[in-house]
């Protein structure tokens, strides 16, 4: 596939006026994605595990207007009017109107809710993009099946609808074309992942161990607050980054070393590879130039807690970060029961007014009809 294929022929805007509701979720990567390229290119690949509670719920209403040269959006999230949502969007917009010509053809309407609170430190944007973007290949699918007729077309099928919803979804953020479906998201051409593409996100294509599915993932909520330095800047920051050549090719080589892992179910390999992966990303943070940290003291507390917990309890419990200070506990889940106690008794001390989110590994978007 290349971009082109992205641009259907044209049709005309059928649809006058309507509403179409996508939820989707977030997800959280194994393999980090960090560092791109123009167009949101990513410089190395990554994989990840979706999930199922973290979501984006997002309504788009759209009216028929007079073509103009703007774009005519409002955009709320809770019922709430959010301006300052509005650059980010109008960006998106820009990005992908080559994909989607009607754009400037409607008033839309967006509202948008998370299952999650907003000031969680949990980045909306991946569960965010991926929800809007699902919403407008909703709109282009529905006005291409009422030009011919709801005949089946060929390059609107299940596969081409996600695969477009997920290149749209990464031009506005990165990670969210990894939201798109589950389990395990491969976003990245890598030699060892056949089928793997720079463009969209594509399902892990090979075994997994039983271990792995319906794996846990707890979100200790230890900073919620905005983070001092955003993914935007972390990621050109990589750019003349004395390390960045190496860390990329470290991102492919670990791909290919988690498939052995995720096929044998190999617990402490996956543990060792997923935690390196976790502290490599904040490596890479605390050795740009200017340097910044995103952990908190109570980061570490945990991850200390967590490694002397599984020395002692032989359970697999790991940990993996995200661009910020929260951490996500993992661990499979025939070891849930004895795991969670000890996340209660002893890690939700050190989250902020102890919020944490228990959440699994989930299996992508769904439409609300
Ligand atoms: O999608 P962005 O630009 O917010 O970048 C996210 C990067 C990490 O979350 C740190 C890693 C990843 O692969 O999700």
């Amino acid at each position: 596939m290349t971009e082109q294929d992205f641009i259907l022929l044209p049709y005309p805007n059928i649809l006058e006026e309507g509403n179409f509701s996508w939820e989707s979720p977030s997800n959280i990567a194994l393999v980090k994605y960090w560092g791109k390229k123009k167009d949101q290119i990513p410089e190395n690949p990554s994989i990840s595990f979706t999930l199922n509670e973290c979501k984006t719920i997002t309504t788009l209403t759209f009216t028929k207007k007079e073509s103009n040269k703007d774009f005519s959006f409002e955009v709320y999230l809770d019922g709430n009017k959010k301006d300052d949502f509005k650059p980010k969007i109008q960006t998106f917009f820009e990005r992908i109107e080559s994909y989607l010509p009607f754009l400037r053809d409607y008033h839309f309407k967006i509202e948008t809710k998370n299952t999650f609170p907003h000031s969680s430190g949990i980045a909306s944007s991946a569960s965010g993009m991926s929800a809007l973007a699902l919403c407008l290949v909703e709109l282009e699918k529905q006005n291409v099946y009422r030009f011919f007729n709801f005949q089946a077309i060929e390059n609107i099928d299940l596969n081409f609808f996600n695969q477009k919803a997920s290149f749209l979804a990464r031009l506005g953020s990165g990670s969210a074309c990894r939201s798109i479906e589950g389990d395990l998201i491969v976003w990245g051409k890598t030699d060892s992942i056949e089928g793997s593409t720079d463009l969209f996100g594509v399902k892990y294509p090979y075994k997994v161990h039983q271990n792995f599915k319906n794996y846990q993932d707890t979100i200790l909520l230890v900073d919620k607050g905005e983070k001092q330095v955003s993914s935007t800047v972390g990621h050109n920051l990589m750019h003349n980054h004395p390390y960045a050549q190496n860390r990329f090719q470290q991102a492919h080589n670990n791909l290919e070393k988690l498939k052995p892992i995720l096929e044998s179910g190999d617990l402490n390999a996956f543990i060792k590879l997923v935690e390196s992966e976790a502290l490599t990303l904040h490596a890479m943070m605390m050795t740009s130039m200017p340097y910044f940290i995103l952990m908190k003291p109570n980061t570490l507390e945990i991850i200390n807690k967590i490694w002397r917990f599984r020395q002692d309890s032989g359970l697999h419990i790991s940990f993996t970060l995200d661009a910020g200070a929260n951490v996500h506990v993992l661990y499979p889940e025939n070891e849930a029961t004895q795991i969670l106690e000890f996340i209660k008794s002893e890690l939700v001390a050190y989250c902020q007014n102890g919020h944490y989110i228990c959440d699994q590994i989930g299996f992508g978007a769904k439409k609300i009809d």
